[in-house]
């Protein structure tokens, strides 16, 4: 798949096979996002790979309710549609999909450019992803999580690190069409 393919193609996946990634194949994703554009060549990410099941659901389980009810009180879900409020509300919602592997990326605390950094290697690591047939949803959602002290803990993220995201993986079971890009707004100087 060429560069522009993959760009074009790529799209967040919500429905996942349950079988995992092999990890030669989650070593190549992670590698492809070493290869991002760093500030100062500092490269301040560091990965988290999570795959135990329970933890996931833990996660979930604590983020759904209070993104669910963050919507209901119209705190900070600008751009959120009703489409995603009715997924939230579904039974048995995962903020992960269900994924068999979900990676987040840490970003050093001393690296001024390090949520840009970390950003752009995540969206290196889902082109990665896609490029060899695996799934992902970037999953801003976790962020609720990172509030709760000892839930980020947890996610043992190297010292000096702070979260940037949560990447959901898998191999997919959709595949979902484009939504409707907005003309962008080019100023020519
Ligand atoms: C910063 C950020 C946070 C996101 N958080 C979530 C999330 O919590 N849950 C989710 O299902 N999708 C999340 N997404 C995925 C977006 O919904 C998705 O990228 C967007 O709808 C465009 O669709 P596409 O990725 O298929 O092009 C997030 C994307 C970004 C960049």
């Amino acid at each position: 798949m060429d560069t522009m393919d993959a760009i074009m193609t790529r799209r967040s996946i919500r429905k996942f096979e349950e079988r995992q990634i092999p990890d030669e194949i989650l070593n190549r994703i992670i590698l492809a996002g070493t290869y991002a554009p760093s500030a100062l060549a500092l490269q301040p990410w560091a990965f988290v790979v999570i795959q135990d099941k329970e933890f996931l659901k833990e996660i979930s389980d604590y983020c759904a309710p209070v993104l669910l009810s963050n919507m209901r009180k119209s705190v900070s879900h600008e751009g959120m549609s009703d489409k995603f409020r009715k997924l939230l509300e579904g039974e048995n919602y995962s903020i992960y999909y269900n994924a068999p592997t979900v990676i987040l990326i840490a970003g050093k605390n001393t690296c001024r450019f390090k949520d840009i950094d970390c950003s752009l290697c995540a969206e290196n690591m889902m082109l990665a992803a896609h490029a060899l047939g695996v799934g992902s949803c970037f999953v801003g959602s976790s962020e609720i999580a990172y509030e709760n002290k000892e839930l980020l803990e947890k996610f043992r993220i190297p010292e000096g690190s702070s979260p940037v995201g949560t990447i959901a993986f898998g191999y997919p079971l959709e595949k979902p069409k484009a939504g409707e890009k907005l003309t962008p707004k080019v100023v020519r100087i």
